[in-house]
């Protein structure tokens, strides 16, 4: 295969797009050397210095924080890559946006402004503020769900299916055979299977569906989109059962850029075109605007009353008043400006042309990694990469331990570990093992991720040197947040021996 097809295929697809008057195109900049290599288009004005410790001081690190990503201090990471949450880089436009926040408890201008521009991208009547994507979760499913009842969906998220199954809910994911395949040509490996849609709903009859939940951007595997064409079929499944469509909008971002370069019918579309298209096939449309919008917070948006009215029961509740739902003034200035930068393909490309630079490089070393690239990060593949590890040792909490070790990069476990034991104590054993190292929008530049990329082939020609992990602290809920473990032997130092050799006093 091509060593650059997948940056390749980027290049080839945005070449047919063409320019609507007034609108703002893609750019789309060759080398001269045909170098392909991603092109930053903003500049930086802010920095944060970092700090790389030594790495005797990162397996001191990783033992403190008892094998956790989570629970490393930031102090002592050098990339952090756990998660695209929050952390983007937020603009010029946005920062200023925050100056002129309307700060009072009811009727605030600025909410009224994020209001006015979620209607515009959405054409939707409605919009509850909440204060993030599980606030937004938690009122969609007490609202919805019933004990017995079902929550079809192309693939959980953690958060979401936890407030699931705490109103008595049952998940049930499916996603295409495609996707839980880790490597692959299928560009929408986040695509929902019809015929399994539609025998799931047969067999249980439509009113024990709660709802069936689409996520953007697929996030447990490997930030995988799904086709506008996909979403419509399961749009007029919902319609023939009468069953009420959502949206899960958190990495929307990523998916509308996939469709505009993946999906043929809608590279003549633009951003708002797509992003209309898709609101108007559902009923509701949730997000995180910790990563839609580049800000903190979060909403969901119909234009169904009586849904409207039974979940806006819970926003003073649960979140604060209407108009500002736990969010600060001044993120939600800020997720306006957000919003609106989403509609601009060359802001919205950087994270998908970055993550597939880097897929990229590992694959043309040799290291397993989940293709096609996604969004949201770039996901190792745990499975492949240690396969002499036993799926109740935890390979990718064992790789990210080890990457951080080696690198000073922080990374999160994607696999067994972010699941939930079984009621008998038994370990739910994930489809897929993945290290995640996610790629906060804006924040690093192309040797950092070729520093990443570097210590990643290390550790792999290393691999033979990872063992497992076990639990010496488990809470019973979304256990991968402060859960403790500790290595199965003494491998770690023996990892940091051969850092030693190899590297020499290096860093
Ligand atoms: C797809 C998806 N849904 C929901 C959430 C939850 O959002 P938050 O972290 O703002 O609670 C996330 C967060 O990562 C997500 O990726």
């Amino acid at each position: 295969m091509d060593p650059d097809y997948y940056y390749r295929g980027y290049k080839k697809l945005l070449k047919t797009n063409f320019k609507n008057e007034g609108e703002i195109e893609m750019a789309n900049v060759n080398f001269f050397c045909n170098e392909q290599i991603p092109l930053e288009m903003h500049k930086v004005r802010i920095v944060q210095k970092l700090e790389l410790p030594p790495v005797e001081r990162r397996l001191k690190a990783m033992n403190e924080a008892g094998n956790n990503t989570f629970l490393l201090k930031n102090r002592d990471v050098f990339m952090d890559m756990l998660t695209d949450s929050g952390v983007n880089a937020m603009s010029d436009r946005q920062q200023a946006a925050m100056l002129i926040a309307d700060d009072s408890y009811a009727g605030s201008e600025t909410f009224f402004r994020l209001e006015s521009k979620l209607n515009e991208i959405f054409g939707m009547k409605y919009f509850l503020p909440a204060h993030q994507g599980r606030a937004c979760e938690n009122i969609i499913s007490q609202t919805l769900v019933k004990p017995g009842m079902i929550v079809p969906m192309n693939y959980h998220f953690t958060t979401t299916k936890s407030h699931i199954v705490l109103n008595g809910g049952i998940v049930e994911e499916l996603v295409s055979d495609a996707g839980l395949e880790p490597a692959s040509t299928n560009l929408f490996k986040g695509n929902m299977d019809i015929a399994k849609l539609n025998t799931l709903i047969d067999k249980h009859g439509p009113d024990k569906i709660a709802f069936v939940r689409m996520e953007a951007g697929t996030n447990l595997i490997g930030g995988q989109p799904f086709s506008l064409e996909n979403l419509e079929k399961v749009r007029s499944i919902c319609d023939n059962y009468g069953i009420t469509l959502v949206l899960d909008a958190s990495l929307l971002a990523d998916n509308l850029y996939f469709i505009k370069c993946r999906e043929e019918q809608y590279t003549h579309a633009s951003i708002k075109e797509i992003t209309l298209k898709i609101a108007s096939l559902c009923d509701i449309i949730y997000f995180s605007a910790r990563k839609l919008g580049c800000a903190r917070g979060g909403g969901i948006c119909t234009s169904n009353t009586e849904l409207f009215e039974k979940m806006r029961e819970l926003v003073p509740l649960y979140e604060g008043f209407l108009t500002y739902g736990g969010m600060s003034v001044r993120e939600m200035e800020a997720l306006t400006v957000g919003l609106d930068e989403t509609m601009d393909e060359d802001i919205i490309s950087q994270g998908p042309q970055f993550i597939a630079f880097m897929v990229n490089e590992l694959v043309k070393k040799g290291v397993p990694v989940i293709t096609p690239p996604g969004g949201l990060g770039c996901h190792i593949n745990a499975m492949e990469f240690l396969k002499h590890i036993p799926q109740d040792q935890y390979p990718a909490g064992a790789l990210a331990a080890a990457f951080y070790i080696a690198s000073g990069v922080r990374g999160m476990e994607r696999g067994t570990m972010s699941e939930q034991r079984n009621p008998d104590g038994s370990e739910v054993l994930s489809n897929m093992e993945l290290l995640r190292l996610a790629m906060p929008r804006r924040v690093y530049t192309l040797s950092q991720v070729k520093y990443a990329v570097d210590r990643m082939v290390w550790l792999y020609e290393n691999r033979n040197l990872i063992e497992g992990l076990s639990f010496t602290e488990e809470p019973k809920i979304l256990r991968f947040f402060f859960g403790r473990l500790k290595p199965v032997s003494n491998w770690q130092e023996n990892l940091v021996a051969k850092f030693r050799k190899d590297f020499g006093d290096s860093l």
